[in-house]
């Protein structure tokens, strides 16, 4: 009886210590703060696509967002954009709010549909204020607002700007030139006010999270915060003096609710673009929105299209060539995706041409190609003989004006795959070569990126405009070449005497200082231009960490022996000066 009593009591013991020990329930996890993301869209058909690709990529949990979309004053499908979007993705979202409106196209007195009157301010005002109201309305922890030409491309961002727990907080994002979402001073009118901070903070020279009087187009507003319950976009404050403008408006709103506006850069977070000016076009707008996605192909994390709207597809063609070709070097597919990538979003076609791979070259091959040096050849800087990879090079231009000859081609262009186009790319070079048909230019070359190599200014070319007469230039990134230019290069039989093929060029058109080098070339009648300012630059420059160059760090033509690497060789650093505000040079050529 007794030991019954004990079993029974020891089962009922072990059964409690099972139930607390095995079967104790942790506390679960506290759910992410819960966010209403605010679209306010007009004639963003171009960038829509690419804007919410990058919302749809947030790392934040899609049942914590609400979306409030507007959209208003259309000439183009953004309205249908945003509708398909919306009605694929609301049962992801916690909620969508969706207030189109499709009359009137336009506000009394715009100039165009990118034009600020007064009435698109005021209207843009009330919005802001429509989805303010909303969100404190459900009780929202956070509201994002994010203008739709502004990509947010790393999936990141919600969650490291929550992290620096401040009322009102931005990205700073990247655009084609000096321009981003912030200022670091304001005048006592209220205007920009330049200021020493900007520029180093711009280039992240300076990286942390700054209070500054001013932050724009993408904002995240803790509503949490008491200061937050203050803040609003209209009606303007009844101090208000300052200009009529939402980003102003609410800067001001912010200081007299004594909320800090702080703007972070400790990393990339996204792009915004250049705003239009009040003249322009939508399509204006979309080829500067085209320069913009091919910056973050360079610098990225890059744009995607959302997979949930329709796209129409690109109308590429040969801008008037008979072919374009891309040298590519079949180990180096980075590059040529983002080429083509970027070659498909100017609405390019080309052709991709596997470059002579030099590196896999082996001295006996080279001699069975035909291939030797022109004599007493040194790199004017290293004192070096030709690479492997200059043999490479050369090989590869060489049988792309060979195949011109064999088919008759009148004319191509041909581009290496470190290139970056300068805005406007399309546009400006079929203009270039609608005036050099006009004028009946007789031309064998027209380089669209090298390095000059003097410093004296170059001739202009009359009645064409942004042309000039090449002087001595190294490089071979772009250019466009003629039959009788390609014809007159083969004649110069420069395989038995090669030297390098940006060196031979010089040569042919009688500007390249060797006298010595010269004497093996009798025919030096090539009639060679240059686009002025260049239409193409080098994605990253020698010194440049980025910057691997495979005909300058291979091995030498005749020797496998010795490897050879010329990183930083004078012939691509020296002189070589980028434009301003070109997005790809190191930080301290930027300035
Ligand atoms: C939790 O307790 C029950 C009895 O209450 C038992 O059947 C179950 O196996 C236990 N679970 C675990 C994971 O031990
Ligand atoms: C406008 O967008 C809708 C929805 O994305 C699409 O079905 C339609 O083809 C588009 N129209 C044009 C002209 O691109
Ligand atoms: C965030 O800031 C508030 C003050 O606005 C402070 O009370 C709170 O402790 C901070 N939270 C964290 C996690 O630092
Ligand atoms: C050079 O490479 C070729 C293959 O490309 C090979 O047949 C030949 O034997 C190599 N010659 C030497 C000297 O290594």
């Amino acid at each position: 009886m007794l030991s019954w009593i004990i079993s029974v009591w020891t089962i009922f013991a072990v059964a409690q210590c099972y139930f607390s020990e095995e079967n104790y329930t942790e506390e679960s996890k506290m759910q992410p703060p819960t966010v209403i993301i605010a679209i306010i869209a007009r004639n963003a058909a171009h960038s829509l696509p690419y804007y919410l690709g990058a919302l749809e990529r947030l790392n934040y949990p899609k049942e914590r967002i609400s979306i409030w979309a507007a959209t208003d004053h259309n000439i183009d499908n953004t309205t249908a954009i945003l509708r398909e979007w919306l009605t694929v993705m609301q049962t992801q979202y916690h909620y969508v709010e969706w207030r189109p409106l499709e009359k009137p196209t336009s506000y009394v007195g715009e100039l165009g549909p990118k034009h600020w009157a007064n009435g698109r301010y005021e209207y843009v005002m009330k919005l802001k204020q429509a989805a303010l109201n909303f969100a404190k309305k459900r009780w929202a922890d956070y509201i994002l607002y994010s203008d739709t030409d502004n990509i947010l491309t790393n999936p990141n961002t919600l969650h490291l700007l929550m992290a620096e727990n401040k009322s009102v907080i931005a990205p700073m994002l990247d655009s084609q030139s000096a321009y981003s979402n912030y200022w670091c001073g304001i005048t006592p009118q209220g205007y920009y006010r330049r200021t020493a901070e900007y520029f180093p903070t711009k280039q992240r020279q300076r990286r942390g999270c700054y209070p500054v009087p001013m932050v724009h187009s993408t904002i995240l507003l803790d509503l949490r915060k008491e200061g937050t319950k203050k803040v609003s976009f209209h009606p303007p404050h009844k101090d208000y003096s300052w200009p009529f403008d939402d980003i102003i408006v609410f800067a001001f709103s912010c200081r007299i609710s004594e909320v800090q506006m702080y703007l972070c850069n400790k990393e990339r977070y996204g792009y915004l673009n250049v705003p239009a000016k009040p003249h322009q076009t939508v399509e204006d707008d979309r080829i500067n929105f085209v320069h913009l996605y091919l910056e973050s192909l360079i610098h990225g994390p890059p744009m995607y299209v959302s997979r949930n709207v329709h796209v129409p597809p690109k109308q590429s063609d040969l801008m008037g060539f008979d072919e374009i070709y891309l040298i590519n070097l079949r180990r180096r597919p980075d590059r040529r995706d983002r080429m083509l990538w970027s070659l498909y979003e100017l609405e390019i076609d080309a052709k991709v041409v596997a470059a002579v791979d030099g590196a896999a070259l082996n001295s006996s091959d080279i001699k069975i190609l035909g291939v030797d040096l022109l004599p007493g050849y040194y790199d004017p800087f290293s004192g070096r003989t030709l690479t492997k990879g200059e043999v490479g090079c050369f090989l590869s231009h060489y049988y792309i004006w060979k195949e011109m000859v064999d088919m008759q081609l009148d004319k191509a262009l041909i581009f290496e795959d470190d290139v970056h186009f300068q805005a406007n790319f399309k546009r400006r070079l079929m203009q270039l070569m609608e005036e050099v048909e006009q004028v009946e230019l007789d031309w064998d070359i027209i380089y669209l990126g090298r390095k000059k190599v003097n410093l004296e200014e170059e001739v202009a070319v009359e009645n064409v405009r942004n042309l000039v007469y090449a002087d001595y230039s190294y490089w071979t990134l772009s250019y466009a070449i003629s039959l009788q230019g390609a014809q007159k290069l083969l004649n110069a039989e420069p395989i038995s005497k090669m030297l390098p093929v940006d060196e031979f060029l010089p040569i042919m058109y009688d500007k390249h200082p060797n006298e010595d080098y010269k004497s093996h070339f009798p025919n030096r009648n090539l009639m060679v231009y240059s686009t002025h300012p260049l239409l193409v630059q080098p994605c990253h420059y020698a010194g440049d960490p980025e910057w691997v160059s495979d005909t300058e760090t291979s091995t030498l033509w005749d020797d496998d022996n010795v490897r050879t690497d010329w990183r930083g060789s004078h012939k691509t650093l020296k002189g070589y000066q980028p434009p301003a505000g070109l997005q790809s040079a190191t930080h301290k050529d930027e300035l």
